[in-house]
């Protein structure tokens, strides 16, 4: 039970008994070994906080700026897709939770809802997550429905020149077409009412990109097909400054890591980062995001935003974040174990527990606004320093 959920801990083992093992799975797990997946959420440990007393804590403002909005808290939904496998309310659920909350819902390129019918049931700021894709003639569609949609922000990942292996996915069948064994499908038996929910409110497409296939006259899988078919290994910086030359809101980059990349992004006019590896979902191997946030706001300066993404389950991750250099942060599976424990209530109830989470780490921490967090407020570990990255570009586009 939700009431039952005290932590994004207790909302991750209700998700496992609500979903069959493949949809858990598919949430869950990360690329090849999953040690970047366990990465991402020990490397907060490696930072301690350090508190400063007797100051007069009796009222917090956890509001920020963001990508042109004010939003009441330093922390949104990050974007990720197919929310109706976890549950029938799908996006919308994230979208109003988020409008709720006072914060962003990044909807995914590969969500169940079209980017029209999120625009239409909600007031909040929306970013669209867009990717470059094969057929630049549905990223320039998507450019032009954000617009007329009244997106705030285009968020272009860029950590997807083909897809990670998950091999979590490949052991339950969740790959396309799925092959499900004895194993999986005694996982759907023994989850009698996700199966039925689906029976009763079916709805599972990939809304924003459906009507390409359609006009090809495909079935489903072949919309799978379409959309693995379009990601494009041969984008380069130019592709992102032919798409900034057609957005003139907020564009962030998705997946930075690098400090030069990072410095390179700000030179085509990119406003903001999410330093980001997909989640642990894409190269393993690749470092935690929160050991990359000094180096590169060292490398961008103070002017860029900067949201750190990939492994915050506590309100303190969120602090740490902040204090090392990051103006916001974003989360994945903490909300969709949400969605799964219980649909909108349950992303709600995730955006509470990282709220009153954050807000008494900063009571404690002995600050009073987003603002007053600095460097002053982490220690790293003894003998775990992160070494200076040294800022070079390989100068090829
Ligand atoms: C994602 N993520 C993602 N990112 C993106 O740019 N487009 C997408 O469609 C998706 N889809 C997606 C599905 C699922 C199930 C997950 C868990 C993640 C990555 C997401 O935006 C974000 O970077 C990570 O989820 C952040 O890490 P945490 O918070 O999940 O640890």
């Amino acid at each position: 039970m939700l009431s039952r959920c005290h932590s994004i801990a207790d909302l991750r083992r209700l998700a496992q008994r609500r979903l069959p093992a493949p949809m858990f799975h598919y949430i869950d797990g990360g690329a090849d070994d999953e040690w970047t997946l366990r990465r991402n959420q020990s490397a907060f440990q490696d930072y301690q906080l350090l508190p400063e007393t007797l100051r007069d804590v009796s009222s917090v403002d956890l509001s920020v700026d963001l990508f042109g909005r004010k939003l009441a808290l330093p922390f949104f939904l990050a974007p990720t897709g197919m929310s109706r496998l976890f549950h029938h309310q799908k996006e919308f659920a994230a979208a109003h939770a988020a409008e709720a909350a006072g914060t962003f819902y990044g909807l995914s390129t590969l969500a169940t809802t079209s980017l029209e019918d999120v625009a239409a049931a909600v007031r909040n700021p929306l970013m669209f997550q867009i990717y470059i894709l094969k057929d630049r003639g549905l990223t320039l569609e998507f450019v032009a429905r954000c617009k007329a949609a009244g997106y705030s922000a285009l968020c272009l990942t860029v950590d997807m020149a083909m897809a990670g292996n998950r091999e979590r996915d490949l052991r339950t069948g969740m790959v396309m077409p799925p092959r499900f064994g004895l194993r999986s499908l005694w996982s759907f038996a023994t989850h009698p009412a996700w199966a039925m929910n689906l029976a009763l409110h079916p709805g599972f497409r990939l809304a924003n990109v459906a009507h390409r296939v359609d006009a090809l006259g495909a079935g489903a899988m072949g919309l799978i097909d379409y959309v693995n078919s379009q990601f494009d290994r041969t984008v380069t910086w130019a592709d992102v400054e032919w798409l900034r030359a057609h957005w003139t809101g907020p564009l962030i980059l998705k997946g930075i890591l690098s400090p030069a990349d990072a410095a390179r992004a700000k030179a085509v006019g990119a406003d903001g980062l999410m330093i980001s590896n997909h989640g642990g979902r894409q190269l393993d191997g690749a470092p935690a995001p929160i050991d990359l946030v000094r180096p590169i706001r060292a490398a961008v300066g103070p002017g860029m935003e900067l949201v750190v993404d990939g492994g915050i389950r506590r309100g303190g991750d969120i602090v740490k974040a902040i204090a090392l250099g990051a103006d916001a942060c974003s989360v994945g599976k903490a909300y969709l174990y949400g969605l799964a424990a219980g649909g909108e209530a349950g992303v709600s109830k995730a955006i509470a527990i990282l709220r009153s989470e954050l807000e008494r780490t900063m009571i404690l921490l002995g600050c009073r606004s987003i603002s007053e967090i600095g460097e002053r407020h982490v220690l790293p570990l003894e003998g775990r320093r992160i070494p200076a990255i040294p800022l070079q570009s390989t100068g090829t586009v």
